[in-house]
This record gives C-alpha cells, sequence and structure tokens, in this order.
C-alpha cells in the first residue's frame, strides 16, 4: 500500500470525548499514538493524556512521512529523536513506546538514542518513503509526491530493522512492517520483538488479527513453549 493519508484524527480532546470510550469498551490496553509539528506539541499532548483513564501507554509517532514539519524528521537524527523523546519523558508518567522511521541508515544508534531517554519500550517500521506515477497525466499519483509504503513488500526490511535494534538495545520492541500472517508475525518474535502491530492487512483481511493470534498460539504448542515469551529473539541465539 502507498497511502498519504496524513494524521486525521479529531484532536486530543475529540479524541477522549468521542474515541477513547468506544476503545475502552473492548476491555483491551489502549495504545494512543500521538505526533506533532513542535517537541512542544508532543509534550503537550503526552501532558494532556497523562492520567486519562484507560489510556495504558503512549506511542510516540516521530516517523510519519506525510506530514508537512515535524513528524518523519524528528526521526530521522539521534539528536532530534533523543529530544522529543526527553521532553515527553517529562510530561508523562505513562508508559512511552517510540516509533521509530526506517527512512535513516543507522535506525539502530536511533533506538539506542531513544532508550537512553527513558522510551520504555520500541515500536518499529513505519512506512517506507515511495512514490507511483500516472503515466498518462505524466503526474506523480500522490498529492504530496511521496507516500509511505507498506503491506508485505516492507517486510523483509522491517525484520531486518528489528533484528538490528533488538541487538542494540533492552527495552521491549513491537514489531511491524507487511505483518499479514501467523508465520510473518512469529518471523518478528524470533527476530526478537515482543510483540507485533498490524496495520496495512486488515485492509485485505478484517479477520487477520483473529487468525494470526490462532496460528500463533498452535506454533507456541507445537514449540512445547510455555509462553510465547520463551520464542522472543530465539533465531538469534
Ligand atoms: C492507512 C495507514 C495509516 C497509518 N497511520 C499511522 C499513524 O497514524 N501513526 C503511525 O505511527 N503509523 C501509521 N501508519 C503506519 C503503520 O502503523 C505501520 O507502522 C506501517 O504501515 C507498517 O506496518 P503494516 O505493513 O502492517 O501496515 C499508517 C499506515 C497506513 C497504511
Amino acid at each position: 500500500m502507498l497511502n498519504s493519508i496524513g494524521l486525521e484524527n479529531p484532536g486530543v480532546e475529540g479524541f477522549i470525548a468521542d474515541e477513547l470510550p468506544f476503545l475502552r469498551e473492548k476491555g483491551v490496553p489502549v495504545i494512543v499514538n500521538i505526533s506533532g509539528n513542535t517537541a512542544e506539541e508532543y509534550s503537550e499532548l503526552a501532558r494532556r493524556l497523562d492520567g486519562v483513564p484507560d489510556v495504558s501507554m503512549l506511542e510516540v509517532n516521530i516517523s510519519c512521512p506525510n506530514v508537512k514539519q515535524g513528524g518523519m524528521a524528528f526521526g530521522a537524527t539521534c539528536e532530534s529523536a533523543a529530544g522529543v523523546t526527553r521532553l515527553v519523558r517529562r510530561h508523562t508518567s505513562l508508559p512511552l513506546t517510540v516509533k521509530l522511521s526506517p527512512n535513516v541508515t543507522d535506525i539502530a544508534s536511533i533506538a539506542k538514542s531513544v532508550e537512553e531517554e527513558g522510551a520504555d519500550c520500541i515500536s518499529l517500521i513505519n512506512t517506507l518513503l515511495g512514490m507511483a506515477i500516472d503515466i498518462d497525466t505524466k503526474r506523480p499519483v500522490l498529492n504530496n509526491t511521496f507516500g509511505g509504503l507498506s503491506g508485505p513488500a516492507v517486510k523483509p526490511i522491517a525484520l531486518r530493522m528489528v533484528w538490528q535494534v533488538a541487538g542494540a538495545v533492552s527495552v521491549p520492541i513491537i514489531g511491524m512492517g507487511g505483518i499479514s500472517s501467523w508465520q510473518d508475525a512469529a518471523e518478528f518474535i524470533l527476530a526478537g520483538a515482543s510483540c507485533v502491530a498490524i496495520g496495512t492487512a486488515n485492509f485485505l483481511n478484517p479477520y487477520a488479527i483473529p487468525e494470526i493470534c490462532t496460528g500463533l498460539e498452535e506454533y507456541v504448542t507445537r514449540q512445547g513453549a510455555s509462553s510465547i515469551r520463551e520464542l522472543v529473539g530465539s533465531a538469534r541465539a
């Protein structure tokens, strides 16, 4: 998938008033993904969400390619990634996961920088920059020229980056990027992710997540493990 959807949302007050009640009913932990145009906007969101009932964790998105300022720029260098993490950390007692951009040369160093500033967890990867051209109009298909590439095409890159980050940090990792089957999810776990996230696959198969959960449970049993935790990072031994 090549998307340029931006970060469509009702704003933090709209989220708390209108969307959180629905999520609360589901009885699962709610992780709120936040993004801003400036480091101060990130910290303001963190402060506002701190202590809101049933928000379990903040995911600091320093990797969105579809916003004009901020977004991916914060995830592009160790200094800016560390700076946003430090400021957000000061404004919330909630657990923090920082979501990294794959559009960098050394993702392990960026992961280490945010870990040093108090990230409790690292999420990766966000989308890769991509583009398409309409050969009839001879113009880029997306208004923004570039968009975010996700889905099965990015899986080997995401897996490689999870592997690299797992070798560099000691905090847990939420791995994602192209996972569409339980086998894909198992690869991320074996590479060192403690948890996985599924995005694009949901557009193709609304049952992707329950199918992946069932497949993983059966895999854990076949492996003779008592918990999936025993398999985290097993491919690295
Ligand atoms: C339509 C769409 C919207 C997305 N919106 C967000 C977002 O708001 N915040 C974020 O951190 N990542 C966002 N992402 C990135 C995904 O969460 C995920 O990191 C990426 O797509 C790779 O995983 P996947 O291949 O399973 O989709 C979005 C991806 C897609 C396709």
